[in-house]
Formats: structure tokens, sequence, C-alpha cells
């Protein structure tokens, strides 16, 4: 059930699509299609990844057979850009939501949860040519059955092991696909960023970003977490990995 094929993936997405069984990360194939000059809306998808970037650094486990590697071309303006991994984050809240997943959430900034479990990872990558920015590549791994062990089995998890549902590859990479078209296009929203506010679960909680600690109070409309620290000053985080405390 839900193999990922190229036919079964352009039966709905009417767009420029690269389908690989096997790569190293499909983040570089569109960084360089989108440097060749292919349009906002391309994508590159891949059964596997063998060398899948996460973020800081991280490596990102894409088996052969269990998940989605994707990325999306997209040419924001500047002003823009920086809410590209905020429509990532609602696009797959909202495909889970589609195939009937319930208890999603985000935590800060774009880690979408199933059950508290991270879920989907999203990479943006810029590209500038001196000053201009050329566009933006939005990859989005989702773990549809992944399976983890160890460490990361207590902080990740995957959409059919959470959620009890059976889900077909090919139909959630295409409502996926579908659902960052539909924000890409608005992205100067109010409501992409009430949308991904409302479904923030960091909000109200003890955290501790980097060497900030304090109660998560709320995100401004750049992304940016607000910490109220214990000596009662409101500080902005714009990146950073959220520890609860
Ligand atoms: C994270 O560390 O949370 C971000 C992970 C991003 C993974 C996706 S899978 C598609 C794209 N290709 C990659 O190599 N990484 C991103």
């Amino acid at each position: 059930m839900g193999d990922l094929t190229r036919d079964g993936l352009m039966a709905g997405i009417d767009a420029p699509l690269q389908y690989y069984e096997s790569v190293e990360s499909t983040n570089p194939l569109a960084l360089n299609w989108l440097k060749d000059g292919v349009s906002a809306g391309a994508v590159v998808i891949a059964d596997e990844q063998r060398l899948g970037r996460g973020r800081l650094g991280r490596h990102w486990q894409t088996p052969p057979g269990t998940a989605l590697a994707m990325s999306f071309v997209l040419r924001p303006t500047p002003d823009t850009a920086g809410r590209v991994t905020m429509l990532g984050a609602v696009a797959v809240a909202e495909t889970c939501e589609h195939f009937g997943v319930t208890d999603i959430g985000i935590k800060w900034a774009n880690d979408v949860q199933v059950q508290g479990k991270k879920i989907c990872g999203i990479l943006p990558e810029a590209v500038w040519e001196q000053s201009r920015l050329l566009g933006v590549i939005l990859g989005i791994g989702v773990n549809i059955r992944t399976t983890f062990s160890g460490e990361l089995a207590q902080t990740a998890g995957s959409i059919e092991a959470l959620s009890g549902q059976v889900i077909d590859r090919n139909a959630f990479a295409i409502t996926l696909y579908h659902r960052v078209m539909h924000w890409y296009g608005r992205m100067r929203s109010p409501e992409l960023f009430d949308n991904w506010r409302q479904r923030l679960t960091t909000i109200g909680q003890q955290v501790q970003v980097g060497d900030v600690a304090g109660q998560a109070v709320d995100v401004d409309e750049s992304g940016a977490l607000l910490i109220r620290t214990d000596s009662g000053q409101t500080q902005r985080v714009i990146a950073g990995d959220v520890l609860i405390t």
C-alpha cells in the first residue's frame, strides 16, 4: 500500500516534477534546478535519501518505502522569504488533518508533531546571486511509516503508527503539494500567520532556547518566539531548538 511512483505523483501534480527512487538529498537537486531557471512550483521528490540533510548539519533519515522527501522550488520576495518554513509547517499540518490524523501541533518553529512526536522536518535553503534572492528551496521530509530506535524514538515518530491511519504516499504528497502552493500564493496574508500561531504548542510553556530561558508567551509576525525571562524581560528569539523545561 502506498507505493510512491512517478505516475502516481504526476496524476495530481501538474508542475515540473523530478522523481527519483534514490538520491543523496533532494535539496541540492532542487537548488540546481532553481539556478537553471525552473519556475516556482517545481518539485523534486524521492523515495529514499542516502544523505538526507537535517537542520544544524544533522542527518535526516529517509529509508526506502517509508517516508516522503520533497524539495519545492519557490521564488518569494525577500520580505516574505522568512515565511517559507511557516507555510511548510502549516501545509504539513493541514495535510495530516486531511488524512484524518488528530492531535497535531507545531513545536516552534516548524516541527510538526502528532501526539507530541516529530513527524516532519523542514529545511529551507535560500539561493542568492550577489544581493538578489533567486529563490528558496523548501525541503520537507515526512515520516509516514519510518521506524525509529534508541534515543530518537523518544522524540520522533511516524504518522501511520501514531494515528492508526494507512497513508497512500502518492496521495499525501499530492495534497501536501497543493497546500504548499495554496499558501505560497498567500505568503503575506494574516491567515498564514494566524494558522501557524494557533497550532503552536510551545506558547505558554516553560522553555529554553540557547541561553534564553523562561515562559514562551507569544510569537511575532516575523516568526520569532517571545520569551519572558525570570527577570521579567521579554526576549525575542529568531532561531534555535526549543527545550521544554
Ligand atoms: C530537520 O532537521 O528537522 C529538517 C529535515 C529536513 C528533511 C528534508 S527531506 C527533503 C529535503 N532534503 C533533505 O536532504 N532534507 C530535506
